[in-house]
């Protein structure tokens, strides 16, 4: 099987109050994507093409392994991995991996990858919700307790067979923007099977999250893989 990732890193890091896209915003002196990058290539994935700002390619050629491959991303998330599945033709399967995830251990991918090996054609990592989870109406008060046990939080990557995935995307409405690309599999009728996910894989989206994942490289100065 020949697993391409794509990493989504074209984002701007408003939310983060970054003065740069947000997958060149630097952890523990790294760029977050050549973080994102060295855990896809770790867990066992052939190759890497990352989506990327138009305007700013030098600034990502000058951090990413020479190997990686770039391609401009689009105004959204949707668009972006558009262009970077079309710039993938040879593989049999993909991972969409956010660039916004940095310290997804190894392990995680390689999960991924054995639910693709194993035949699935999608597959998410998951986390179970531990707080008590609750509906409000529109005046913010609680209208009913949702049963959190059936309930998961789902990260990246998120692992497909490519020609599944491919035509999932040539189904969905020009304009029609999803959260992740699991939703986009599911709206095609594919089924989606779920692994463990990892706390480590965190999404950086507000500057406490930056301050999470520094300690977490910090603590016993090693990367926690
Ligand atoms: O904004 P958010 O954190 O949800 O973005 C998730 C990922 O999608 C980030 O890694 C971001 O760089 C990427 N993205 C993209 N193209 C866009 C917007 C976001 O590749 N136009």
């Amino acid at each position: 099987m020949h697993a391409v990732a794509i990493v989504a890193a074209a984002g701007s890091g408003s939310r983060l109050g970054a003065d740069r896209p947000k997958a060149l915003v630097p952890l523990a002196g790294r760029p977050l994507v050549v973080w994102a990058v060295e855990g896809l290539l770790a867990g066992g994935v052939a190759e890497v093409v990352v989506t990327v700002p138009a305007a700013e390619r030098e600034a990502f050629a000058a951090v990413l392994p020479a190997a990686v491959r770039m391609v401009d991303g689009g105004a959204t998330r949707t668009a972006s991995v558009r262009a970077g599945l079309a710039a993938v033709p040879d593989a049999d399967a993909v991972l969409v991996h956010d660039a916004a995830r940095p310290l997804t251990p190894p392990e995680v991918v390689a999960r991924v990858l054995a639910a693709l090996e194993g035949g699935a054609e999608a597959v998410v990592p998951v986390l179970p919700v531990v707080d008590t989870t609750v509906l409000v109406d529109d005046d913010g008060a609680v209208v009913e307790a949702v049963p959190r046990a059936p309930l998961r939080r789902v990260q990246t990557p998120q692992g497909f067979d490519r020609a599944t995935l491919v035509a999932a995307y040539a189904a969905l409405p020009e304009g029609a923007e999803l959260t992740d690309d699991a939703a986009v599999v599911r709206a095609a009728g594919i089924r989606v099977e779920t692994v463990a996910g990892d706390e480590r894989s965190a999404k950086i989206t507000v500057p406490h999250d930056l301050t999470l994942a520094e300690l977490a490289v910090g603590l016993d100065g090693t990367v926690p893989r």
